[in-house]
């Protein structure tokens, strides 16, 4: 992952990139540098740990004019790939104090070319792949050649996917940035220009972007921005106007962002419904740009909490428009070789529209000859840019690494494309599609009444605090909603936990029932119920604590349970239907609850980053 950022041409560099640096500690906040040039000189400061820590040292150095703050300079914040998180391994990576680079990717050929530039003499200092990219710049102004047509050579040199900004002290006016796969965008100033991550990375310095595309290096100075293609020719790439800075994102008094964006569910919802209903009559989604113009089968890939999305959307789409529906891990799908029999599209889904799992295996579908769309969040970013029809979720910027509101988001675009398919290819009457838009459109003051469930899900997190150990069970549409339960507590919390389906507990993981053990369990009435309040029962004789969230009538049933959480009447056919997106709300909050009260860092949890960047 990681971000990156510089500057040429603007008094106070170091500050504004420090500035981008915080827009993007979304990308990895393992470590943060910056190094500018002055005098001739590089000079640098990289700390271990967040962004803050960085900040606090440049507010000391510059007072003290130990740091001197200049015209041209770069950053970056770190998500480590290779070696690990220390100062040495962050970036900017300097070699010789000559050539500073900052890089976001992985150099998948770095072992073979480190050999060899050990071989010539050339010193590493870290244990990054990085550091292959300044010694080869030195190697080639060495041997002659411009900062342009050594950057060039590097790039003939290195594999993988990349995107890097580079500043050597022959060229002081100069930076030299290149992608291949992971996201980098130039900003134009007037006699300053810039270049970062992602465009908010520089939105407090211009409103003109140009994305990169694949393939692409550019040389930016003060006054002019060169961009080549992957061929070396001089190209021109659109000017993008990113709209005005929609102000300073806050937690508008929550302590988290998680807490924020959990509970803005009731006020966002209706911004994703109203971008593909038309009140409750009709649907503005269009099925010929899903590219499914005759009943085939259609394929969804995403990663993570996305991926859970997308294994709810699949029991929907089959169930009300009677469509086949393959799910596919985005980090398996070009790997496996997959058969497209019958297939004419894929739709992805991603929350920032730059997981490069998820991208490649869009890449990879289109190879195939897919049509291809996506479920979106991040209006402008890769996948929205790179995909035939994009349908955005609009709930605005998710800043806590957990997917919360995207995630009920993805799952209302998905609902909604059901509907629409089971229109055109499974012959849903008007009025069946009015009843689904009417319980739909009262999705958000559902969502609220679910919310009103807190001090309940504070009370089971107390519970759940000092467990081991946590299993979720759910069955038919509320199983990926176990999985996706799991998962939020486990990368919240780091208590271990796992999601199954609760008929499969019998096949093994029943094993795993210790005494006290917690298993929570979402589930709702939807004929099906004895079957999952069975399964329950099983892990209950066996000593399991159990924690059913749960309706009237199911808890009714499960005296036996331990804990249990009533939820809201919704008094309609659709409950069981739409019980993923009313369900999520609990599996939030406990994760959320869970997390706090272990004292972890709910916003920034270890070891991950809000956009996943790498394969
Ligand atoms: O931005 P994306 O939706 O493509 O991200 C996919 C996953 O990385 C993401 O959902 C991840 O699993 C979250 N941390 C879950 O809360």
């Amino acid at each position: 992952m990681c971000g990156v950022v510089a500057i040429v041409g603007k008094e106070k560099a170091s500050t504004l990139v420090i500035e981008g640096l915080k827009k993007l500690e979304y990308r990895g906040y393992d470590s943060a540098g910056i190094a500018s040039l002055n005098n001739g000189l590089i000079q640098s400061i990289k700390l271990e740990g967040k962004l803050e820590n960085l900040v606090n040292e440049f507010n000391l150095l510059t007072k003290e004019k130990v740091y001197n703050d200049t015209s041209i300079a770069l950053g970056h914040t770190r998500w480590a790939t290779h070696g690990n998180v220390n100062i040495k391994n962050a970036h900017p990576i300097i070699s010789e104090n000559k050539v500073a680079v900052v890089h976001n990717g992985i150099i998948e050929n770095y072992l073979e070319l480190k050999e060899k530039l050990l071989s010539e003499k050339f010193n590493f200092k870290s244990e990054t792949d990085t550091e292959v990219i300044p010694n080869l710049f030195i190697k080639y102004i060495r041997d002659g050649n411009n900062f342009l047509e050594s950057g060039r050579l590097v790039l003939k040199d290195i594999k993988g996917a990349f995107a890097f900004i580079a500043m050597c002290t022959d060229y002081p006016n100069q930076l030299f940035v290149s992608r291949n796969s992971s996201p980098l965008a130039i900003g134009l100033g007037e006699n300053s220009n810039f270049v970062g991550s992602d465009a908010q990375s520089m939105n407090h310095l211009t409103d003109r972007i140009v994305y990169l595309e694949d393939g692409d290096h550019a040389i930016l100075t003060l006054n002019k921005v060169k961009i080549y293609d992957k061929n070396f020719n001089l190209t021109n790439r659109k000017i993008i106007n990113i709209k005005a800075e929609i102000g300073f994102i806050t937690k508008g008094g929550y302590k988290h962002f998680m807490e924020k964006e959990i509970h803005e569910q009731p006020s966002v919802i209706p911004q994703t419904i109203s971008s593909f209903a038309v009140g409750k009559k009709s649907l503005k989604i269009d099925v010929d740009k899903l590219g499914f113009t005759d009943k085939g089968s259609l394929l969804i890939c995403a990663a993570g909490t996305s991926f859970y999305a997308a294994m709810v959307g699949k029991y929907w789409i089959e169930q009300i428009a009677n469509i086949p529906v393959t799910v596919d891990l985005a980090s398996e799908y070009r790997y496996r070789k997959p058969c497209i029999f019958g297939q004419k599209s894929i739709l992805v889904i991603s929350q920032s529209g730059e997981s490069l799992d998820t991208l490649m295996a869009l890449r990879y579908a289109k190879e195939l000859g897919l049509r291809t769309s996506a479920v979106i969040n991040v209006e402008g970013s890769t996948i929205d840019r790179e995909v035939d029809y994009s349908l955005h979720t609009r709930v605005g910027p998710e800043i806590g690494v957990a997917s919360t509101k995207s995630f009920t988001s993805q799952l209302v675009v998905l609902y909604l494309i059901a509907i629409t398919l089971g229109k055109r290819f499974n012959d849903i009457k008007q009025d069946v599609i009015e009843k689904h838009l009417k319980f739909i459109n009262m999705l958000p003051r559902a969502i609220a009444k679910m919310l009103e469930l807190e001090n309940k899900i504070i009370s089971i997190a107390q519970i759940i605090k000092n467990s081991n150990s946590v299993i979720f069970l759910g069955r038919g549409f509320l199983y990926p909603l176990a999985l996706e339960g799991a998962l939020k507590l486990k990368e919240l919390s780091y208590i271990h936990a796992e999601g199954f389906a609760a008929g499969e507990m019998k096949h093994g993981p029943i094993a795993l029932i210790e005494n006290d053990i917690p298993v929570v369990m979402f589930l709702v009435s939807d004929g099906y119920e004895d079957k999952a309040i069975s399964n329950l029962q099983e892990a209950y004789s066996r000593g399991a604590k159990i924690i059913l969230i749960s309706d009237k009538e199911c808890i009714k049933k499960s005296e036996f349970a331990n804990l249990k959480i009533l939820i809201p009447e919704f008094n309609n056919e659709f409950k069981s239907l739409l019980s993923p997106i009313l369900m999520s709300i609990p599996a939030q909050l406990l994760a959320y609850h869970v997390a706090k009260e272990r004292g972890t860092d709910v916003d920034q949890p270890r070891n991950l980053a809000k956009s996943v960047t790498v394969e």
